[in-house]
């Protein structure tokens, strides 16, 4: 059964759901939900389904958390993580890295934006990506914080001339950058300015680029229609914006706090 069509299917011989349609995320779902979970096959009853619930659930956070450290990460990522942690910045986590740097390898990317760069350490994965002649523009409105990016880059053997570091805010930023000069643009700053980024996105991709916006669950609270805060609405826009796209192909990604991902359209 394919995920995202709002019903229930089998995986290992117990039932599954699929949540993206249902009501959880504020989006339209069929009208015969449970909770927003899908419809209830005939042959679950409900303890059953409930005890199928929670054995799937466990394995899946298993699973989760198997799949978000299974790129380990070297000295050089462990050092600017540690900076990151104690400047108070929430770094990429081990996964989300491993799927930019990924991301930007299978697109073959020679430039890339990177709004958020902290003190590196996606950064780190995402010059590990690209091609050799890449280069790397990041954003920040923290000096400091791009200073120990810089220090990152250098420690994992990036010369000088494979970034570009920009200080100021996104929304002044982005403006001056080429229109359709960009293979990848990897939003980690503001979530509140997210659709602004994605704006931007639309006119610095080439064809056949991909946007990514990382944190597009919010600790769950984009999940939750309950859950009103501006940080959660935003998100909640932002994933129907790219998903209702004609000019993108989403996808979204569980790692870790999510990782909302969209090619443009050739
Ligand atoms: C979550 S951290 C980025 C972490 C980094 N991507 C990493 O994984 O190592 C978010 C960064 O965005 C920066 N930031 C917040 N609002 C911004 C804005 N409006 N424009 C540019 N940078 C902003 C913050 O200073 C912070 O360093």
């Amino acid at each position: 059964m394919p995920a995202g069509d709002g019903t229930w299917g089998t995986a290992a011989r117990l039932p599954y759901v699929c949540l993206t349609r249902g009501p959880i995320c504020g989006f339209p779902g069929p009208a015969d939900t449970v909770a927003g979970r899908g419809p209830r096959p005939s042959w679950a009853p409900a303890a059953d389904q409930e005890r199928a619930e929670r054995a799937i659930t466990g394995n899946r956070q298993a699973s989760w958390a198997f799949a978000d450290a299974f790129v380990a990460e070297d000295d050089v990522l462990v050092r600017a993580r540690a900076r990151s942690h104690a400047a108070g910045v929430r770094a990429v986590s081990p996964g989300t890295g491993a799927a930019l740097r990924l991301l930007a390898a299978a697109g073959d990317a020679k430039s890339v934006v990177e709004i958020g760069t902290g003190t590196g350490v996606s950064g780190v994965h995402l010059l590990r990506g690209m091609r050799r002649d890449g280069v790397l523009t990041t954003v920040d409105t923290e000096p400091d914080r791009q200073q120990l990016a810089r220090e990152a880059y250098r420690e994992a053997g990036f010369a000088g001339n494979r970034s570009r570091f920009i200080c100021g805010p996104a929304l002044d930023v982005l403006p001056r950058l080429t229109d359709g000069g960009y293979d990848l643009v990897f939003c980690d700053a503001d979530r509140l300015e997210y659709l602004d980024y994605l704006d931007a996105a639309l006119r610095l991709l080439r064809p056949g680029g991909l946007v990514c916006f990382e944190g597009a669950f919010a600790q769950g609270r984009a999940l939750n229609a309950a859950h009103q805060d501006a940080e959660a609405v935003a998100l909640r826009e932002l994933m129907r914006a790219v998903r209702d796209s004609s000019l993108l192909a989403p996808v979204l990604l569980p790692t870790d706090d999510g990782l909302l991902c969209a090619v443009r359209h050739a």
